[in-house]
């Protein structure tokens, strides 16, 4: 196999500088409507611009054959096409529900080599723009260089850190048993995670301009065509962390048909080594049934101050995912989305069902976390009760 490095850098420098130049270019445009939702026939050169530098760059790589310079390296490219592809959507140069396949052939035929021969979904995906998005010189990849869009990614890199430190914390506690005394330390570095999870939400909703998240960089999220399969837009939660901390507190469990079916259909979206912890996961026993299952050993100095501590992570772990539905998405999709023309209606979610349906859906995410009191699905609710209630009076024991 070939090196190709000198044309996958000219391509990465493109990603970084003129990719960036025509997209911010293109977005001022149609900001400036006073229908800003519109993209068709609005700065038509620059999207030809776009589409043909970026084919030309692309083709190139595909001639070249095989780019085969390990995971990273094609990882990180595969991320490269995907921004182009999903700008292509964005400023409509493709559209799914016009065509039965993408248009951009070289881009699909390269995207889904990469895609089947690393085992992730041949599009971006969030770990492109997060957690894998190496800066050059303090400046990482981005569609734009609009401040939301800067404030957006480096927000949502913060959230999913810290929602894996807690993740680790939680899967080093599976070995020790919950009664063990370091399991203490443990759970309360989740305990610190989850609280700073909640801080950069905060932060988030505080500085993040609604509308212009909303007009000009939510649209880089929508689903698009690679050969003739729709894939879904990427989105924070693809990673494994905020799975495994559900699973390993107990809150969502595997065996729930709608949760289960949630992560089957997001392993492919994540890292490799993030769907091995998953699926490593899944078949562990929680936190929680550990908990039930010591309740004999309630009188224990160890339980008192574990389980105390526990209930305290699944709050806070609820309160995460509350602050989530309850103000970044209503803020960022249902409220701006009310406001939408109906023409643009059906094209608004990332993942592609329509809003009504992805709320509900998040809806019974956030009820599960929060082991609310529902009958239509399963939550902890009555076990959550029932730990509660096996709590003395006396606090702040330590093991
Ligand atoms: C402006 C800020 C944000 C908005 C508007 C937003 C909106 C959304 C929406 C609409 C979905 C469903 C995706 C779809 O299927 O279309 C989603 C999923 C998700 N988002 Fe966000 N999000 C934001 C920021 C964040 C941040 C900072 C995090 C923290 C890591 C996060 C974590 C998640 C997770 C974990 C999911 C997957 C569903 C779940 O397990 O709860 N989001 N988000």
């Amino acid at each position: 196999m070939k090196a190709n490095t000198a044309k996958t850098e000219i391509f990465d420098e493109w990603i970084r500088t003129r990719f960036v130049e025509l997209n911010s270019a293109l977005e001022d445009l149609y900001f400036a409507q006073a229908d800003r939702a519109n993209v068709a026939g609005v700065g038509e050169d620059l999207k030809v611009s776009l589409e043909q530098e970026g084919q030309a760059l692309i083709a190139a790589l595909l001639e070249e054959g095989n780019t085969d310079q390990g995971f990273d390296k094609a990882f990180d490219l595969l991320g490269n096409v995907g921004l182009y592809m999903a700008a292509c959507r964005r400023h409509e140069i493709t559209e799914p529900s016009r065509e039965t396949k993408s248009p951009l052939l070289e881009a699909s035929a390269l995207s889904l080599q990469i895609g089947a021969s690393i085992g992730v979904t041949p599009r971006f995906a969030t770990a492109h723009l997060t957690t894998h998005n190496r800066a050059v010189n303090g400046r990482y990849k981005r569609f734009t260089d609009l401040p939301a869009e800067k404030l957006f990614v480096e927000f949502n890199t913060r959230g999913i850190l810290a929602y894996k430190r807690a993740a680790d914390a939680l899967v080093k506690i599976q070995p020790l048993g919950i009664s063990h005394p370091l399991a203490h330390d443990l759970m309360n570095a989740a305990l610190v995670a989850l609280q700073q999870v909640i801080e950069s939400n905060k932060c988030l909703f505080e500085q993040l301009d609604a509308e212009r998240f909303f007009q000009c960089v939510r649209p880089y999220y929508k689903p698009y065509r690679v050969g003739s399969q729709i894939y879904r837009g990427a989105n924070a939660g693809d990673f494994a962390g905020i799975n495994v901390i559900d699973l390993l507190l107990g809150l969502c469990q595997g065996n729930d048909p709608s949760y289960g079916q949630l992560l089957v259909d997001k392993f492919l979206f994540m890292m490799p080594e993030d769907q091995q912890i998953l699926r490593d996961c899944m078949r562990r026993t929680s936190l929680l049934d550990y908990f039930l299952q010591a309740s004999e050993q309630h009188h224990e100095p160890w339980y008192q101050a574990n389980l105390k501590l526990f209930l305290e992570l699944c709050q806070v772990h609820g309160e995460t995912a509350t602050q989530h539905h309850n103000q970044l998405v209503d803020k960022y999709n249902t409220a701006p989305s009310a406001q939408m023309p109906e023409q643009y209606l059906d094209k608004l979610t990332a993942s592609g069902p329509p809003l009504p349906v992805l709320l509900a859906s998040l809806e019974k995410l956030r009820d599960r976390r929060t082991a609310a009191q529902r009958t239509d699905i399963p939550t902890r609710y009555h076990d959550i009760q029932r730990l509660t209630a096996s709590l003395e009076k006396i606090d702040d024991r330590k093991p």
